[in-house]
């Protein structure tokens, strides 16, 4: 080399060197609008997400359908001084939906020695003090049986009486019996289990038995209150269900039935969900679009394109005309008019107004199919989708596809990675993102801590069902990248969003948020969303980093003036930032600062709820060029009030 090249090498890298880190926000210009719909949601049966979670039922197995070869979760409640047994009954069904019922035989009983049937519920019946429970059965008797029935919440040793009342009135026909069942004083429990006794011997048969605590919005066949209270507080703007790979399901006869999941419970008879268990379908297609209604969301809906996980496809032509049909009449009965055969049934279900539907996917991850069909399945769906409902926009699930000429408005990019990846690949993310058309949708993403433990294996299950915020740190550089480009991305959700923490509920790991029966709490990555999604901004801001491997973005809202600047240290050290301001002459001198920090190890669980969660401090002395010190491993979201 030549010595003066050489000297020139070694003077640029003194002066970087000397330069230092530095971020810069140019507040003069606009890099785009930010998508007023970033921040959604994204959520399917997996995990017991529905049932055994958001759905408040309390009941496992209500129906008895669960294993057609004995009464699931069910078991006799006698003791010494009386017997009964239980059977499943399929000769005797409760209707033309739920084939069967649960024959009950007490053949010894008395006042102070009951026997009878218990529901162990979903780990655990929670029992919380002063509440109400609406307690649902079907129920018959043989002749010389009228009742009474006592129905109660027990503990598991039987010893404590929690709640109970009684049912009398029973015949040789199937009746509905209601009662409620309300709570003293006593300390919250899950140990506990729904029971239903006699005191006389007798035979009954049940049909179905549902247990309600109260729910969100009071809504009968309605949702776990503290769960949706989670979700509401991350401000979601639209709704991705139902799935995922449940909308496909393993085969094609268990696609989502969104036909069967609608009116009375007694007429749902569930259907085999892609996770390894039996769905309820409780939570069907009005509960869905009631719960976005309930977030202020807009439903994202996902239809069935013809393709199940396990690999079985619907020709495109004749044979996928069926599949096209159910997707229109879905389309219909969520915002078609009244006057329509499903906005009709819509209106019978309670629903009279259209719901506020801009968005269908047409099925999910399509790009795993071997036989690559989705291109012709794909433009036969969306052609009859366009013709009918032209003001939809239709979401394709295999980006790079011809989809045979046809197009799509978005497309959905799925992207699970470990932290490393995403703190590597989020730098310059966007760069090559092709900005004409289609929208970018990122259906799923999730950072998972290391790329050894992949979301379904054993080396996963080892780890806690919820996040750490190692991978937390991951989601900060990932979302502060969608935020950048959301000129082109225009929504986003996390996946999965729930999962029910009891041994043998999961399916996948990380999730969002955990609970069990009595409680929930948000992983480190719920608050990352949180201080992302309710910071949003409206104006995307061009920023510059230099010498640092901190990660961020800036945004102003233009309502109220704020300069909203995001911060992601993915260092075990504290890094003191420099960060200029241009274009803006001076601040109000108070800025808010959100902050979430802890060791990559740390994260949270229902022992330990509040671990791991944000704090929110004022900064003073703001100028246009400060300098912030982050602390390590940290997301901080720092709010400017601007003077332009
Ligand atoms: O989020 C879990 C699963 O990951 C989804 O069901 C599927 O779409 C993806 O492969």
């Amino acid at each position: 080399m030549r010595p003066a090249l050489a000297l020139a090498i070694l003077i640029a890298t003194a002066s970087s060197l000397a330069a230092g880190p530095a971020f810069t926000i140019d507040a003069s210009r606009s890099a785009g609008q930010v998508s007023p719909k970033l921040y959604g949601l994204m959520t399917e049966e997996i995990n017991h997400a529905y049932d055994g979670g958001l759905y408040a039922e309390l009941i496992r197995n209500r129906a008895f359908l669960d294993d057609a070869k004995s009464p699931a979760h069910w078991s006799v409640v006698s003791d010494d001084a009386s017997a009964a047994s239980i059977a499943l009954d399929p000769a005797n069904p409760l209707n033309d939906k739920i084939l069967t019922s649960l024959r009950l035989t007490v053949t010894q009983a008395t006042k102070g020695h009951p026997a009878g049937v218990a529901n162990s519920g979903y780990w655990g019946i929670p029992v919380q003090p002063k509440t109400q429970y609406r307690a649902a059965l079907w129920a018959r008797a043989e002749a010389g049986f009228s009742g009474p029935l006592t129905v109660s919440i027990v503990s598991d040793d039987g010893r404590t009486v929690f709640t109970s009342a009684q049912i009398s009135g029973l015949a040789a026909e199937w009746k509905k019996f209601e009662v409620t069942l309300t709570t003293g004083d006593v300390a919250p429990t899950a140990q506990a289990r729904f029971a239903i006794t006699l005191d006389q011997p007798g035979t009954v048969r049940l049909g179905l038995v549902s247990l309600f605590p109260p729910t969100w919005n009071d809504r009968p066949n309605g949702l776990r209150k503290d769960i949706m209270q989670m979700l509401v507080d991350l401000n979601p703007k639209f709704l991705r269900f139902p799935g995922g790979n449940y909308v496909e399901g393993n085969k094609i006869e268990d696609r989502f039935p969104w036909a069967k999941t609608l009116g009375p419970i007694e007429n749902r008879p569930g259907h085999a969900c892609c996770w390894g268990y039996r769905s309820s379908d409780g939570m069907g297609l009005l509960e869905f679009l009631e719960w976005c209604e309930d977030m202020h969301a807009e439903p994202l809906l996902a239809v069935y394109a013809g393709y199940s996980l396990g690999g079985e496809h619907v020709k495109a032509g004749p044979e996928l005309e069926p599949f096209v049909q159910e997707a229109l009449d879905e389309i219909e009965y969520v915002i078609g008019d009244t006057n329509t055969t499903w906005g009709a049934r819509r209106t019978q279900d309670g629903h009279p107004a259209p719901f506020n539907l801009t968005h269908v996917e047409i099925g999910n991850e399509d790009y795993f199919e071997q036989a690559k069909t989705y291109d012709a399945r794909y433009a036969q769906i969306s052609d009859a989708i366009r013709a009918k409902y032209p003001q939809l926009k239709l979401i394709s699930t295999t980006p790079g596809s011809k989809l045979d000429g046809r197009k799509a408005d978005m497309v959905d990019m799925h992207d699970y990675s470990a932290t490393d990846e995403f703190i590597k690949k989020s730098r310059n993310y966007g760069a090559d993102l092709n900005r004409q058309v289609p929208e970018i949708f990122v259906g799923e993403w999730a950072a998972h801590e290391d790329a050894s433990a992949r979301p379904w294996d054993a080396a996963s299950w080892k780890l806690p069902p919820t996040p750490t915020m190692k991978a937390a740190i991951g989601d900060g550089v990932f979302m502060a990248a969608m935020e950048r480009n959301s000129d082109i991305i225009k929504m986003q959700c996390y996946a999965p969003l729930l999962v029910n923490v009891n041994p043998g509920a999961r399916q996948w790991r990380p999730d969002l948020i955990g609970y069990d029966a009595l409680s929930a709490y948000g992983s480190p990555s719920y608050y990352a969303i949180q201080m992302f999604s309710r910071n949003v901004g409206d104006e995307i801001l061009p920023v510059t980093f230099s010498g640092t491997s901190v990660q961020g973005c800036a945004t102003r809202d233009s309502q109220n003036g704020e300069i909203i600047v995001k911060l992601v240290n993915p260092e075990l050290t504290l890094q003191s930032l420099p960060i200029e301001i241009k274009g803006v002459t001076a601040f109000a001198s108070n800025a808010t600062v959100i902050t979430l920090a802890g060791n990559p190890e740390d994260t949270n669980s229902t022992s330990h709820p509040k671990n791991v969660v944000p704090i929110t401090t004022t900064l003073s002395g703001v100028k246009p060029s400060f300098t912030y010190t982050l602390p390590a491993n940290s997301i901080v979201v720092i709010k400017l009030k601007a003077h332009l």
